[in-house]
This record gives structure tokens, sequence and C-alpha cells, in this order.
């Protein structure tokens, strides 16, 4: 640092005092979407968490030997703007349309350097009346190569299995959603003490369309789904609502309902490592962590002949220097500049079969791809604030992470703008 004196140093300090005004008054988006989304989680007792792991059969929809399942009928070619990722979109969205959910599909043409093509996210939601949501996305589409073989490419990871797991989530968790809605409507029913904080978020699933680049990735070659998204309902207004705790006035629009993304990508292959990309999210993370170690101590990863008491966590240790690690450019980038929080569950290393014909069925593991469905039921149920059946009064108490408490009164005493003066 310069050594400054008398006025100079004045000047200096004014400035920087300017400068932490203008830094108060204009805190970072991703801080007024945080505040959105800061909940607690209630977590499982080992009866609820047997109850989900035993039902629906965590390996019938991801499995790749049975020719119905979810993970079979997405697991083709299907680039974007051709006939197999209408049949893949159509089969999406009829194992939804079953489970009564509210689609909608976001289909619009986009110029690649193959000449325009047509897209088409498919956006499904368990309650569409609900104030907030949580997202839980991925990316449909299979990566187009012009010439046979490599235009049979069917990315497994990238990313029919977790495409597969987000139906098997929505089969799980329907029931369960099915009955708080019932619950919610009989107006005689006190909600049994429900959080009515946790019952204004629904579920909603985001299949993108487009994900992979044409060529090369670029920022036009690349995510075309999400940023045709993103760009939708960062303009599309809605009604203020008490329930969503705007902070921002003027920030009304679809994307101040939005609590998380939550997006997965390139799962499916055995012993991935998944990383903390954001402080916003490390306590979601965290969560996420947590979930997979409460089912590993309960003996949940028990397969064939695998006990399932030695297993090793997919996820890396947050370090105490943790920081924003920034992570790998994919659908959730758009979001992120529009101030969305974003959880970032991709191996990274990727699995080695990345962008190869390899990646198909033979890359994917049963016992992984099974253990990330259990992951996601207990992480999704706890947000949600689920009550599976089991033992309905033996839940632990509310946890909360210490730093979310200190983030708290950091907010509490943050002006949310302040005159320079
Ligand atoms: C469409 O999917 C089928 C498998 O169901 C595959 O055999 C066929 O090659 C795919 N078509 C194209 C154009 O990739
Ligand atoms: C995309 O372009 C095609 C062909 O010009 C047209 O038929 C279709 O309506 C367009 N779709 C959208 C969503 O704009
Ligand atoms: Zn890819």
């Amino acid at each position: 640092m310069l050594g400054l004196s008398g006025r100079q140093d004045l000047r200096g300090f004014t400035a920087y005092l300017l400068l932490l005004c203008l830094f108060i008054s204009f805190p970072a988006p991703s801080h007024q979407a945080s505040r959105l989304g800061k909940r607690d989680f209630k977590h499982l007792s080992q009866g609820e968490m047997a109850s989900l792991v035993a039902s629906p059969d965590p390996i019938r929809n991801i499995d790749p030997h049975s020719p119905n399942s979810h993970l079979s009928k997405i697991l083709i070619p299907r680039a974007p703007d051709t006939a197999n990722n209408t049949l893949v979109r159509e089969y999406i969205i009829s194992t939804l349309k079953k489970l009564n959910w509210d689609i909608e599909e976001d289909a619009f043409n986009a110029t690649t350097p193959y000449g325009v093509k047509r897209f088409t996210n498919v956006i499904a939601t368990k309650d569409p009346k609900a104030p907030r949501r949580v997202i839980l996305s991925a990316h449909f589409d299979s990566k187009y190569f012009s010439s046979y073989p490599q235009n049979q490419f069917v990315g497994a990871t990238d990313s029919a299995a977790p495409c597969a797991f987000m139906l098997d989530l929505a089969e799980a968790l329907n029931p369960l959603l099915d009955k708080r809605m019932a619950r919610l409507a009989d107006e005689d029913d006190d909600m049994d003490g429900e959080d009515e904080d946790l019952v204004d978020t629904t579920l909603q699933l985001v299949f993108f369309d487009g994900e992979e680049a044409f060529k090369d990735w670029t920022a036009t070659d690349s995510i075309y789904g999400a940023r045709n998204l993103a760009q939708k309902w960062s303009s599309t207004y809605i009604a203020p609502n008490s329930k969503r705790r705007l902070i921002a006035l003027g920030w009304d629009t679809e994307l101040s309902t939005i609590e998380h993304l939550i997006l997965l990508d390139l799962l499916g292959a055995p012993h991935p490592l998944v990383r903390s990309s954001f402080m916003s999210t490390a306590w979601l993370y965290d969560e996420m962590v947590g979930a997979e170690k409460r089912l590993g101590d309960s003996g949940a990863y028990a397969y064939g002949d695998d006990d399932g008491r030695k297993w090793s966590s997919y996820f890396l240790p947050r370090g105490n220097a943790d920081h924003n690690f920034g992570g790998v450019e994919d659908d959730h980038i758009p979001f992120l500049k529009m101030g969305v929080d974003i959880l970032h569950v991709i191996a990274n290393p990727f699995p080695r079969v990345w962008h190869t014909l390899k990646d198909d069925a033979s890359a994917l593991d049963i016992a992984t791809m099974r253990r990330w469905n259990l992951i996601l039921r207990v992480f999704m149920c706890e947000y949600l604030g689920l009550k599976p059946e089991g033992s309905e009064k033996s839940r632990s108490n509310v946890h909360r992470a210490e730093y979310e408490l200190v983030s708290d009164i950091l907010y509490a005493l943050t002006p949310i703008s302040q005159p320079l003066g």
C-alpha cells in the first residue's frame, strides 16, 4: 500500500467510504436470492428414511437392463430438433402428466452453426399455484455429431441418467406432495404444526434442451434452452406476493419465485466427485452431504454382494478457506448471472467417457445411480419438509448451519439502500 499523508490520505479515505457505500447500496443479486431461499432442514427419522429407500424400488427407474425403465426410454441419440429428441421429450411429459404434474413446454427457434434449430424445454411443476419453487434440473438433449458412428452418441451420464433420477424423484415424492396438498385444502386441518413457510414451496423439474454445443462450446453455441428460459422468466412480470419475501422492489418476475436452482450433470458413472461451487449455497451442499452420510450410516447403500457398510462420499469436503470455486459452465450460468442461487451437482473431473461413444449404458453403475436416487429423495424431502411414512414424531431437531444464522444477522444489519450523502 502507498503511504499517503494529509489531504491526499483523507481524499483516499473518502473515496474508500464512497466505494463502501456503493457496495452496500447494491448488494450482489445473489444475496437477494439467497434471502428468498433460506430455510430449515428437518432431518428425517430412521423410519422415514427407510420408507423412502424402500419405495418406489430405487432401481426400477434407472435399470439399463430393463427396456421399459425411464432410463432406457431416454437413452437414445436425441440431439435437438430431431424425431428422437421429440420422442424423449414426449416420454418425459407423459410420465409426469400421469402423476398429474403441470407441464409447460418452452419452444423456440435459435440460430446454431448449422442454421436455425427448434428447441423445447420442459417445465414440470407439482403445484403451479404455489408462490415459490425449488428447481431440480438437467439437460435432456444429447450432443450432436454430424456423422456415423459418432451420431449414435447417447450421453448416458450426459445427462440421460440425471433425467431418470428426476423422474424417479417425482414418483417417490408425488404421494407425499399430494398428501400435503390435500391437508392444505382441508381447512379443518391445522396442518399438524407444519411450517407454513415450507408449504408455500413447490417442486419444479426443468429438462433443458440444447445444452450441448453443436460445434465448439462458446457463449452463443451452448446452453440454448437455459439462455432462452432465463431470459423469458426474467422478463415475465407477475403480481406481487408477500410470500415471495422480495426485498428488491421491481424484481417481480418469474425469477423471483425461484428459491434455488439445483442442476445435475454428468452423473451415473462410479466414483463421482462433486464439489461445492458457490458460497451462497455451501449450506445447501452440506445438507446434501449430510443426507448422503445419514443414508450411508443407516446401511442404505447395501446392494448385491456389497453390505453397504464401507462407502466413501461422492462429495469433496469443504475446507475452511472455501470460496466461490465458480465451477464448470453449464445450464445454470444465465440464471446465476440473474441472481438465482445455484447448487451445481456435477462430477468433476468429468467421467472418462465424456463426449465419446463409450458414454453409453456400460458407463453407468447401478449401485451409484441407486445412491443418487436415495440422496435426492431424502434431500428433497427434507428441503420441502415432507413427511414420509414411518415414525412421524421422531424427527431430529431443527438443524441450521451456523453461518446461515450469521448471514441472517448480517442481512438484518445491512441497509438495503443508503444515500451517498
Ligand atoms: C433414434 O433412436 C433409435 C433407438 O431407439 C436409434 O436406433 C436411431 O439411430 C436414432 N435415430 C437417429 C437419427 O439418431
Ligand atoms: C420455428 O420455425 C419454424 C419454421 O420456420 C416455424 O414453423 C415454427 O413456428 C417456429 N417456432 C417457434 C416457436 O417460433
Ligand atoms: Zn455434454
